[in-house]
């Protein structure tokens, strides 16, 4: 079943010049993207995208993080393209992640790995509808 997934190509694949790289990767898999902006996080979306996470230790340096440059922000939509795209990506920690995924090629770290994707279809719907109110459903 054809499904969207947001990502964000993260501040530090941007500074890293991965952005091509990371995008390609999810074109030649054949995912389509619907929507695609450049765009600095500021404090209350970083909230609201990460509001399950906002009271972890691990969110003051996360948020400083995402909101300390410019990301890509995304729409990809394609057959169970949520699982997909999370399979391309990989696990969150990139020093674990698998050879062959994004986050396994290219990161040392859990916090700056590249990539957010939607973990869910209520994710997607969430953060679609914070991301890209347009094309909110
Ligand atoms: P993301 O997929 O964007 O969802 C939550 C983010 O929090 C995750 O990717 C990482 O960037 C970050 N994160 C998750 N767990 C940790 C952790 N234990 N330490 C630091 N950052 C983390």
């Amino acid at each position: 079943m054809s499904e969207r997934t947001l990502v964000l190509i993260k501040p530090d694949a941007v500074r890293r010049g991965l952005v091509g790289e990371v995008i390609g990767r999810f074109e030649r898999k054949g995912l389509v993207i619907e929507a695609m902006v450049r765009r600095t996080m500021d404090s209350e979306l970083a909230d609201q995208h990460y509001a399950e996470h906002v009271d972890k230790p691990f969110y003051p340096p996360l948020k400083d993080f995402m909101t300390g440059g410019p990301l890509i922000a995304a729409v990809l939509s394609g057959d169970e393209a949520i699982d997909v795209v999370r399979k391309l990506v990989g696990a969150t920690d990139g020093r674990a992640a698998a050879a062959g995924t994004i986050r396994g090629d290219f990161s040392l770290s859990n916090r700056e790995n590249l990539v957010h994707a939607s973990d869910s279809t209520d994710s997607a719907k969430r953060e679609i509808g914070l991301w890209f109110p347009e094309l909110a459903d």
